[in-house]
C-alpha cells in the first residue's frame, strides 16, 4: 500500500548489532533512540550479525540464539516498530555470505589486518594469535552487510568507523573495476556515474559513551554495571543507589561532571530542574546524593514505563518474536538478492534468476 511505497522511496540506511545479551541503557542513549527517530524519515534495516557472534563465541552457539531473539524483544520494546522498519537475521541472507566471498577479492589481506577494530577487540578480548580465520573475515562480512543493502548512510558508534571505512573502499573499487566507474569521481556521484553500490557514510551520533553504575567504567553487560531496558522499576532503583560519587555530606560542594550528574542531564527530561540541581550540587546547598538519585531512578522509570508495556506483548512468546524476524528477514532478502543479481552481472558471472523471501 502507500506506506510501503513511501517506505522504498526515502533514503535508505542500514545499521545492526552483534548479539550479546539484552540490551541496557546504553544502547538506548547510544544507538537505538536515533534509530527509533530514524524510523519515519527513512528506509531502516537493522541486522542481527548472529553469525559474527561465532567468531568468539562459538562454544556457546545456544546463547547466541537466545541472545538473538532477546535483542529482537529489546529492539520491538524500544519502539522499533516492524511495520516501518525491516529488523532481519544475517545467518538467513545468503547474498552477504556470497558477497563478503566476491568482497574479500577486492581489499588486500594486510588491509584488513590494519583495521584497528580488529586489533583492538584481539587485545581486549585476549585472542592472541589463535583466532580463527573466520575472526578477521567478519570485518569483510561486515561490508557486505552493508552494501548487499546500498544505503547512504550507516549509523554507528566510533568504534565501527575503521568498518565503514573498509566498505567504502570496497564500494569504490566495485564501482571502479566492474561498473568503469572513474577513480577520481567523487564519493556522492558513483551511482549517477554507473556504479552498483553507493559509497556510504558513517553516520556518528553525537552520544557515545553512558557510564555504567561503578561510576567509572562505560556501561557493559560483561563488567555488571548496567541497567537493562528490561529490569523492574525496583531494581532500576536499586541500581541506580549504587552510583558512586565519593562525596561525603549533601553540604559538600559537588563535582557535576561525575557519573550521577550524567544520568541527571541524560534522563532528567526538564532543563530547568536540571540547572537547578547542578547549580544546588556545585554550592553544597544543602542537597544529598541519595535524594538526587531517586529522581535520576524516577525518571528512568519514566522512559522505561512505556517500553516495558510493548515488552509484555513478547513476553514468554518466542513465536511472535521469531514471526517478526521472518518477515522482515523475507523482505531483507529481496532487497539483498537484488543487489547480488547486478553485482553477479558486473562481474559477469554466470547467473540465472532465483527467488527468495
Ligand atoms: N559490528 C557491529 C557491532 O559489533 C554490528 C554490525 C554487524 C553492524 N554488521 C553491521 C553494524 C553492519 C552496522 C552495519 O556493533
Amino acid at each position: 500500500m502507500t506506506a510501503a511505497i513511501t517506505r522504498e522511496s526515502r533514503p535508505r540506511i542500514l545499521t545492526g548489532d552483534t548479539p550479546t545479551g539484552s540490551l541496557h541503557l546504553g544502547h538506548w542513549v547510544g544507538s537505538v533512540k536515533r534509530r527509533v527517530s530514524l524510523q519515519d524519515s527513512h528506509d531502516c534495516y537493522f541486522i542481527i550479525a548472529n553469525v559474527h557472534a561465532y567468531t568468539t563465541r562459538l562454544q556457546k552457539s545456544a546463547e547466541i540464539k537466545r541472545d538473538t531473539i532477546e535483542i529482537v524483544r529489546d529492539y520491538l520494546a524500544m519502539g522499533i516498530d516492524p511495520e516501518r522498519a525491516t529488523i532481519f537475521v544475517q545467518s538467513e541472507i545468503p547474498a552477504i555470505a556470497e558477497l563478503t566471498f566476491l568482497f574479500a577479492m577486492l581489499i588486500p589481506f594486510n588491509r584488513v589486518m590494519r583495521n584497528p577494530t580488529l586489533k583492538t577487540e584481539i587485545e581486549l578480548k585476549g585472542l592472541g594469535d589463535t583466532y580463527s580465520f573466520g575472526f578477521p573475515l567478519y570485518a569483510v562480512g561486515q561490508t557486505a552487510d552493508i552494501l548487499a543493502f546500498r544505503p547512504t548512510g550507516v549509523p554507528v558508534g566510533e568504534d565501527q568507523v575503521p568498518h565503514l571505512e573498509m566498505t567504502r573502499e570496497v564500494a569504490r573499487r566495485f564501482n571502479h573495476i566492474f561498473c568503469g566507474v572513474d577513480e577520481h569521481t567523487e564519493d556522492k556521484d558513483h551511482v549517477a556515474q554507473g556504479g552498483v553500490f553507493p559509497v556510504p557514510h558513517a553516520d556518528v551520533g553525537e552520544v557515545g559513551r553512558l557510564l555504567g553504575v561503578d561510576g567509572t567504567n562505560k556501561m557493559s553487560k560483561s563488567l555488571g554495571n548496567a541497567i537493562f531496558i528490561s529490569d523492574p522499576p525496583k531494581e532500576v532503583e536499586k541500581k541506580v543507589k549504587k552510583i558512586f560519587t565519593g562525596r561525603a555530606s549533601a553540604t559538600e560542594p559537588g563535582d557535576t561532571k561525575n557519573a550521577l550528574f550524567q544520568y541527571v542531564r541524560t534522563f532528567i527530561t526538564d532543563k530547568a530542574r536540571v540547572a537547578e540541581l547542578e547549580d544546588k550540587y556545585t554550592r553544597g546547598d544543602n542537597i544529598g546524593d541519595g535524594h538526587i538519585k531517586l529522581e535520576v531512578a524516577e525518571a528512568i522509570n519514566v522512559l522505561l514505563a512505556p517500553m516495558r508495556e510493548r515488552r509484555a506483548a513478547f513476553e514468554g512468546r518466542d513465536d511472535l518474536v521469531l514471526e517478526i524476524l521472518r518477515e522482515g528477514t523475507a523482505r531483507a532478502n529481496r532487497t539483498a538478492e537484488a543487489t547480488l543479481a547486478l553485482a553477479k552481472d558486473r562481474m559477469h558471472l554466470i547467473s540465472w534468476p532465483r527467488s527468495l523471501g
